[in-house]
């Protein structure tokens, strides 16, 4: 290869992978896209609600930047909010030009309300099939421009390689057919961390890798402690947790208790259209107090013909489990559903390794602050993978800034006791049970102990000895308990019973690097 630096290798086939190779092969660069499993499979996929941009007649960015602003809970960088809510229209304009089928209303595309919005705002395709309408779409284009892109590639290792940028270890997702290669930009677009729960709205692939492996190179971490929860993930026993999309809300749906109480109206003024952490924890308590492992959406008001129309994938899934939405309440409890933390970023996507770059939901800009404002992921994928492909044809130096809290914590060497798989289990139920909705210092201490425990631990039969996905999914849980421990106090979604309320103090962000001593030796 002439110029590794025109091969940039791309990690991930959500939206923003796939929109980052799009748009590099637009710019004349050759990018690769690895995929660890099928490149269809991404939680993009699973988006419902859709994807947020003032594009409405009654709306303005200015609207859309405050919305986001006050969601975050003073922590939301607003220079990134900025650019997310500014250059939202012209993104959506590249996804119509790319073929993106958005639903229609009267010749006009269709605006839906979620939570926090103060406008009708959220696009959707297909009523609730949005995530899968924008991804089929990308990968239609990917496959026609020729792009390579290659399924079940895990990323094993990253390597700073200074101004060359950095070096990448590839291999099957058992742990074969190990590839090295040659330094060059690496944009990680590997999502989140959510399947790591046991109560998840994620596909199970959403392991939060790409935040182990960035963290073990040196990487700067940011905001790890923010978990979003999802208030209204489907609830019956043995079934999957599909997601009960927020836009059901937005349409008029109500939240019920078990009594066919409205908890909510009493909770917020905004009652159901609350932020998604204030109905989380309320649905939380109302489950503790009521001792139902559920509480009921009911979006029988809404007429059955729009009920229908709009959540086609909704209706068919709770069909299939005997309900019928416009005459039946749905039951339904909180589930983890995004990582608003992760590599952090500059606002062109360059995190603090040279040549490394991030987009989507594996890397942290500060744009969602402690709470992400519903349907700014699939745009954040968008505007943060537009900067970072332009970034990448004409690369400068920058980075993150600073912290206002840097932990330094030694890496984790893979280097103890034979990984067993069964483990994973253990930190999906601890961090569910410890690091969830309602945090505490003793949870959170007596997680942190077993992830460390078994973040130590390296892939058998594997004389590379890289550390494998129990070492990474316990490395990932670690960072997340660490930071939750050091944030004494309560704020957007994060949550503890210890600390229950904002301190002005913790106005900042927490940064998480590995101790430059420990790393891996490059
Ligand atoms: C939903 O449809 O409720 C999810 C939207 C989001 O997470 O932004």
């Amino acid at each position: 290869m002439k110029d590794p630096a025109r091969h940039p290798l791309v990690v991930g086939s959500g939206i923003a992978g796939l929109y980052v190779a799009l748009r590099l092969r637009e710019l004349g660069l050759r990018p690769t896209v690895v995929t660890k499993a099928r490149l269809e499979e991404s939680n993009t996929r699973y988006a419902q609600g859709g994807i947020a941009a003032a594009i409405g007649p009654d709306d303005s960015r200015s609207l859309h930047f405050e919305d986001t602003v006050r969601a975050g809970d003073g922590l939301v960088d607003r220079s990134a909010a900025r650019v997310l809510t500014w250059d939202a229209p012209a993104r959506i304009a590249d996804l119509v030009r790319l073929g993106v089928p958005f639903d229609t209303e009267e010749g006009r595309i269709a605006l839906g309300r979620e939570a926090a919005h103060s406008r009708a705002r959220i696009l959707h395709a297909g009523g609730d099939a949005t995530g899968l309408s924008i991804e089929e779409t990308l990968r239609h284009r990917a496959l026609d421009a020729g792009i390579d892109l290659l399924e079940r590639r895990v990323l094993r290792s990253l390597a700073p390689a200074g101004r060359d940028g950095v070096g990448a270890t590839l291999a099957t997702p058992e742990g074969r057919g190990i590839e090295i290669l040659d330094p060059r930009p690496v944009v990680l677009a590997t999502g989140g961390a959510g399947a790591l729960y046991r109560q998840s709205s994620n596909p199970s692939i959403a392991t939060g890798e790409g935040v182990a492996i960035a963290f073990r190179a040196g990487a700067l971490l940011s905001d790890m402690e923010f978990i979003q929860f999802h208030p209204t993930a489907f609830y019956r026993e043995g079934a999957p947790r599909f997601l009960i999309s927020e836009a059901l809300r937005g349409e008029g749906a109500v939240l019920r208790n078990d009594a066919g109480d409205r908890f909510l109206v009493a909770e917020h003024k905004d009652a159901e259209l609350a932020p998604r952490d204030v109905v989380a924890r309320a649905i939380e308590r109302e489950i503790t107090r009521g001792g139902h492992p559920n509480v009921y959406l009911d979006a029988t008001e809404i007429p059955r013909d729009r009920l229908y129309a709009r959540f086609p994938s909704v209706c068919r899934f709770l069909l299939a489990y005997g309900l019928d939405p416009s005459r039946d309440r749905i039951p339904v409890a909180p589930v983890a559903h995004y990582m608003i933390g992760g590599v952090a970023t500059d606002l062109e996507g360059r995190s603090s390794l040279r040549g490394l770059y991030a987009a989507g939901e594996v890397a942290a800009t500060g744009v969602h602050g402690a709470n992400r404002l519903a349907s700014n992921s699939l745009l954040e994928g968008l505007v943060f993978g537009e900067r970072v492909a332009r970034q990448l044809l004409h690369p400068a130096p920058g980075g993150p800034a600073a912290p206002g809290r840097l932990i330094e914590v030694p890496p984790g060497r893979g280097s103890g006791r034979p990984e067993e798989p069964d483990s994973v289990d253990e930190v999906r139920h601890r961090l569910w049970e410890e690091v969830g909705i309602v945090r505490t210092a003793d949870g959170l201490r007596s997680a942190l102990e077993a992830f460390e425990r078994l973040g130590d631990s390296v892939e058998p039969a594997r004389k590379e000895a890289l550390p494998g996905p129990v070492a990474n999914a316990a490395l990932t849980a670690s960072l997340i308990a660490r930071a939750a421990l050091a944030r004494t106090e309560s704020r957007g979604a994060h949550y503890r019973s210890d600390w229950p309320r904002p301190r002005p103090a913790w106005q900042r962000h927490i940064g998480i690097r590995s101790l430059p001593s420990e790393r891996p030796p490059r």
